[in-house]
């Protein structure tokens, strides 16, 4: 472990779906000794609640039933050494791969232009980042959530490779999926996380765009590393590489 500063900022990284946002930002998160957050995974665990509780019902979204159910639903990420990275819970239980799956995807996109859901996110988000030192990562982070965020990052990369990655990932957690499928709801939240009326998906003006489409781990490490740098923070300050 090198010299650690003290001084803890907020790094908000957004960007299109399966860009490979959460990997990035845990890599960092621990490499600085952060806390990491991804946010997708919040719009997600609502989204399950909806299924689980009847305000999606035959492929019909409730928005009022929903918003009704807000306040019922409890939101929590608790570490996991062995993942190297936080696990969510919805109102007590683990729902980490239940969140993942092609029904909640399907129907993410829905729920997350709900205005009354932003509302509630947003705020926990807000406070989650109140004494900095936090890597989060979505589609607003530094637009909406952090517009004060000292680093600010707008990932891209091709769809075709992120529905290449998204297809490997869930191959091997085991799950029975197809690549045309992936890609189908790749193109679809990318269209409608940039055109929903609330907080759509843009880059930040003081945003720098990362185009990862053809960079490893290890290289987009680089690049960061320069620009943390270049900020006085150190990223020997963590317990180095996330666990997998
Ligand atoms: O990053 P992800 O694919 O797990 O995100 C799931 C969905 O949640 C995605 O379609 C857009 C939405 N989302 C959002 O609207 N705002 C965020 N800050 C994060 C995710």
């Amino acid at each position: 472990m090198g010299y650690c500063t003290e001084k803890k900022i907020i790094i908000a990284i957004d960007g299109f779906s399966s860009g490979g946002k959460s990997t990035f930002a845990r890599e960092i998160a621990a490499r600085l000794g952060y806390i990491f957050i991804d946010t997708g995974a919040m719009y997600r665990a609502v989204t399950l609640y909806a299924l689980e509780h009847g305000a999606i019902r035959g492929g019909i979204l409730d928005e009022e039933k929903l918003a009704g159910m807000l306040d019922e639903i409890d939101i929590r990420f608790r570490f996991n050494p062995q993942r190297g990275a936080s696990d969510i819970y919805v109102n007590g239980e683990l729902a980490e791969g239940k969140i993942r799956t092609i029904e909640v995807s399907n129907f993410v996109s829905a729920v997350s232009g709900i205005a009354a859901v932003r509302r509630k996110l947003v705020a926990m988000q807000q406070e989650m980042g109140r004494n900095k030192g936090i890597v989060m990562d979505g589609r607003d982070i530094g637009t909406v959530v952090f517009p004060d965020a000292e680093l600010k990052i707008f990932l891209t990369a091709d769809p075709a490779v992120r529905a290449r990655r998204r297809y490997e990932e869930l191959r091997a957690k085991g799950m029975e999926v197809s690549q045309e499928e992936i890609e189908r709801n790749i193109r679809q939240r990318d269209e409608a996380d940039q055109s929903r009326e609330v907080s759509p998906l843009r880059k930040a003006d003081d945003a720098v765009v990362l185009d990862n489409s053809s960079m490893t781990l290890p290289e987009q490490m680089d690049w960061v590393t320069e620009r943390l740098n270049s900020l006085g923070i150190s990223t020997e300050c963590g317990t180095g590489p996330a666990g997998t």
